[in-house]
């Protein structure tokens, strides 16, 4: 099938009335996408599988000998996300499987759709994979809850899963050989207009590296007061810190080299006619050295308490080399400023690698983000050489 009707078929699942979708973990357009996975699983008959923190596996081969390669992306998004990131993986792998008929594999072949990637809900990113290599505790993240204080513990059941048995899932990642997840690209890859200087017309390329990325949260306490009855000069008003500390992010990550992001806050009681009480802001920090994130946001103070932090990851060489002899050209390779499960594969010590599709709109975590036709089929074709490659 092709990855564009595939797509296509995910296309009125939790579309955001603005435009985009929302389907942050264990909701009900979540769900959708899982079953939708689970019937794209089993019309291929493939062995479909929800391990112990609810990423989905679709086994193709389970009981030969030797480590799975697995492929896969995620099917979560950002609120009013695209329908690229994360979905575009999933899709161009059963695309691929579909042009494999006639293979008959060395070894099992795994599709993963791991649960909870955007961290769009908890607030923490890649929840599926960290708990299963172990950088999220199981304690961390039963102790998370969403914006309306609903734990992640009663997310999952609502959603008909067990947080039972969430954490570190070592048998599991001992089967793993080498994960491969195919992504749309989100904003550095070559359009025509090129890249650094670069032109080139390739509609692929390969991530070498995720750059080291951090969230942090700030709060600030002021006195709940009303709106009209507080002279200004009264007032404990936390909204003036929270403002200034917005404009000292972004300060901080001009002057600093960094990427600095306040894309979240909360303010309590959140009434237009009163003074809030409490608010509080997250600071997404990237670049491409972690001492300069790090410093940065030590000099930022505010007690920000940091909720998560990925270091430097590298992608796997040979496998990138692998790759591009499987594909029969070499490709752009470029650094990702997004994180992606593969990262936290690779920081596991799982030889792992990425596929890019290039993105014209070179816009992403938002409605505009895009991939042609044309583009996602180069991509499955790549996917199929290499798994081929990898397992015949
Ligand atoms: C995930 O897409 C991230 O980079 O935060
Ligand atoms: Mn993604
Ligand atoms: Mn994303």
């Amino acid at each position: 099938m092709r990855v564009n009707s595939l797509l296509d078929e995910l296309a009125n699942i939790g579309t955001n009335r603005s435009g985009g979708y929302d389907r942050l973990a264990w909701t009900r357009a979540d769900s959708e996408c899982r079953e939708w996975f689970i019937s794209q699983a089993q019309s291929r008959g493939l062995d479909v599988e929800i391990d112990r923190n609810g990423n989905l596996w679709a086994w193709l081969n389970p009981t030969l000998p030797g480590k799975a390669l697995v492929v896969g992306s995620h099917l979560d998004s950002v609120p009013r996300g695209g329908g690229f990131d994360g979905p575009l993986g999933i899709a161009s792998a059963f695309a691929a499987l579909d042009q494999l008929n006639d293979m008959l594999p060395s070894r099992p072949i795994a599709i993963v759709a791991f649960v909870d990637e955007e961290g769009g809900r908890f607030g923490i990113a890649c929840a599926g994979s960290r708990l299963m290599t172990g950088a999220l505790s199981s304690a961390s993240f039963l102790a998370l809850t969403d914006r309306e204080n609903v734990s992640t513990a009663e997310a999952m059941r609502a959603a008909g899963q067990s947080p039972d048995l969430v954490g570190l899932d070592a048998e599991r990642l001992a089967c793993i050989g080498e994960f491969i997840e195919l992504h749309v690209e989100q904003g550095h890859l070559p359009t025509s207009s090129g890249v650094d200087g670069l032109t080139v017309d390739e509609p692929l390329g390969l991530a070498t590296a995720i750059w080291p990325h951090g969230r942090w949260r700030v709060d600030f306490e002021g006195q709940q007061n009303h709106a009209g009855a507080t002279r200004m000069d009264d007032r404990q008003d936390p909204m003036l810190g929270l403002a200034q500390a917005i404009l000292d992010v972004h300060q901080m990550a001009v002057s600093r080299g960094i990427l600095g992001t306040v894309g979240k806050v909360s303010v309590s009681p959140g009434a237009v006619n009163a003074i809030p009480g409490t608010a509080s802001l997250w600071i997404d920090a990237r670049g491409s050295e972690e001492i300069m994130v790090l410093q940065a946001m030590a000099e930022f103070g505010r007690n920000a308490l940091r909720e998560s932090w990925t270091p430097s990851t590298s992608f796997s060489a040979p496998l990138l080399e692998a790759i591009s002899r499987a594909i029969g050209r070499d490709l752009p390779l470029l650094p990702s400023g997004a994180g992606h499960d593969a990262g936290v594969l690779a920081l596991a010590g799982i030889p792992t690698a990425m596929i890019l599709v290039r993105n014209p709109s070179g816009i992403s975590h938002a409605p505009e983000e895009y991939a042609e036709d044309d583009d996602c089929e180069s991509g499955v074709l790549a996917l199929a050489a290499v798994i081929r490659d990898r397992s015949a």
